[in-house]
C-alpha cells in the first residue's frame, strides 16, 4: 500500500471537496444575484453567451483560482472570496475579450496628464463610461450626448481637408454632432468615410445603432471580440 502523508491526504480531500463546493457555489452565487440581475434588463448585443464572471470577476487569476478562492471563502479558510458580483466591472474585464490593437481611442492613452481636463468632462479611460451593461443598449452614453468629441478635438487641423464643408468650419459652427455621422469612434469598421456633408449617415440611423440596432458603418469589422469559449481558454493559459 502506498503511504500518503496526512498532509497530502488533507490537501487531496480539500481539493476534491473544493471543486465540488466550487461548482455548487458558482451556481449559488449566480442565483443569489439573479434576482437583482433580472431587474437589470437585457444584455448588450453580442453578449448573450458571455458569462457573469467574465465581467464581474477580478481579471487577475484564472477561472480555477477564482473558484478556489470563493470555495475557501465559503468554508472559512479565507476572509474574502474572489470578487464576483459585487466588484466594479473594470476595463481589464472588457479588454480580456476586446483588446483591439487598432483602437484609435484606446482607454490607456487618456491617462496622460494632458487629457486630465477632457477626462473630467468625458472619462474615456474606462469602457463603462460609454458602455454600461444590462440595459440592452450598445452605447449607453448616447442617451446623454453624442457631442463629446468636442472635449478633445477643439484644436483639430486637417491638412488638405477633403471635406466640402471643412473640419475647421464644422468646429467653428459647433456642429459636433456631425463627427459621429462620418467617423466611427473606435475606427474598427472598414468603410469609406464620406467627404460631403450630404452623404453623412443620418443621425436617426446612428441613434438606432447606439441603442442596439443595425450597424450603419457596415458589418465589415477589423477586429471581433473573443467568444466565451476563447476567453476561457485564454484565462486558463495565463
Ligand atoms: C459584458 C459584461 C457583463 C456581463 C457579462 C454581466 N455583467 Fe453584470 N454588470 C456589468 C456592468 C458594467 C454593471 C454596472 C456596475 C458597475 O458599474 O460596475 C453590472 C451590474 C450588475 C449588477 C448590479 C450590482 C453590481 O455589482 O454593480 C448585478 C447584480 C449584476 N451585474 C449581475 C450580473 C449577473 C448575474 C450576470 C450573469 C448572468 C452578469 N451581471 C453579467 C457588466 C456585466
Ligand atoms: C467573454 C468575452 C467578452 C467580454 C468579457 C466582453 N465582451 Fe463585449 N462582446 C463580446 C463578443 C464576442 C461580442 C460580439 C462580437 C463583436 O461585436 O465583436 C461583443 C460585443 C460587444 C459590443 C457590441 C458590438 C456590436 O457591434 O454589436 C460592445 C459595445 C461590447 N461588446 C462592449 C463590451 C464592454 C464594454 C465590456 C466590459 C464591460 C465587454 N464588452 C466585455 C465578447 C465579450
Ligand atoms: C467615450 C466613449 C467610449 C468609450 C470610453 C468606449 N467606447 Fe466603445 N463605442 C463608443 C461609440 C460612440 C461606439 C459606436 C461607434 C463605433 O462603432 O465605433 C462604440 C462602439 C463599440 C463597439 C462596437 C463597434 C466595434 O468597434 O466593434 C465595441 C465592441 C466597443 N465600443 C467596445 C469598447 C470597449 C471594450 C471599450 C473600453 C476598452 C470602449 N468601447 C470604450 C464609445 C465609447
Ligand atoms: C478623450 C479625448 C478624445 C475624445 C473624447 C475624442 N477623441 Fe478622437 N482622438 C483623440 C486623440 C488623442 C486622437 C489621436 C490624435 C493623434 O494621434 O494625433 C484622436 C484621433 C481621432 C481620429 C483620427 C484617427 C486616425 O487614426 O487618424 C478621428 C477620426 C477621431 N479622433 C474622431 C473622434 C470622434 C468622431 C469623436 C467623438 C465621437 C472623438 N474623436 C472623441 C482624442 C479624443
Ligand atoms: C462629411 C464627413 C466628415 C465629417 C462630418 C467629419 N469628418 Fe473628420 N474626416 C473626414 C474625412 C474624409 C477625413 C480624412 C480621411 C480620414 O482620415 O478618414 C477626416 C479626418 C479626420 C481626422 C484625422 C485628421 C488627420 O490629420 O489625420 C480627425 C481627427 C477628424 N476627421 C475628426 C473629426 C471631428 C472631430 C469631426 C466633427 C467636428 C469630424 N471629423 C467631422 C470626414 C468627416
Amino acid at each position: 500500500m502506498i503511504k500518503v502523508s496526512p498532509l497530502r491526504k488533507r490537501q487531496f480531500i480539500g481539493g476534491i471537496t473544493g471543486l465540488t463546493i466550487g461548482g455548487l457555489l458558482f451556481i449559488f452565487l449566480s442565483l443569489e444575484s439573479s434576482e437583482a440581475y433580472i431587474s437589470l434588463g437585457p444584455m448588450n448585443s453580442g453578449h448573450a453567451d458571455v458569462s457573469c464572471i467574465a465581467c464581474h470577476a477580478d481579471a487577475k487569476g484564472n477561472l480555477m483560482q477564482q473558484m478556489q478562492s470563493n470555495i475557501e471563502h465559503a468554508v472559512g479558510m479565507r476572509k474574502n472570496g474572489a470578487d464576483f458580483g459585487t466588484s466594479d466591472v473594470t476595463t481589464d474585464n472588457c479588454l480580456s475579450c476586446h483588446d483591439r490593437p487598432n483602437d484609435r481611442h484606446p482607454t490607456h492613452r487618456f491617462t496622460e496628464p494632458r487629457f486630465s481636463d477632457a477626462i473630467k468632462q468625458i472619462d474615456a479611460t474606462t469602457c463603462i463610461t460609454c458602455h454600461t451593461e444590462h440595459k440592452g443598449e450598445r452605447i449607453t452614453i448616447a442617451s446623454v450626448s453624442m457631442n463629446y468629441c468636442m472635449n478633445c478635438h477643439q484644436d483639430l487641423e486637417v491638412e488638405d481637408d477633403p471635406l466640402d464643408v471643412s473640419h475647421k468650419t464644422l468646429i467653428a459652427n459647433e456642429q459636433w454632432f456631425t463627427c459621429i455621422e462620418c467617423h466611427d469612434f473606435h475606427g474598427n469598421h472598414t468603410y469609406e468615410v464620406p467627404i460631403r456633408l450630404k452623404d453623412t449617415i443620418p443621425m436617426k440611423l446612428i441613434k438606432a445603432y447606439l441603442k442596439g440596432g443595425a450597424d450603419p458603418y457596415g458589418n465589415d469589422k477589423k477586429y471581433i471580440g473573443l467568444t466565451q469559449l476563447e476567453w476561457v481558454k485564454k484565462m486558463n493559459n495565463k
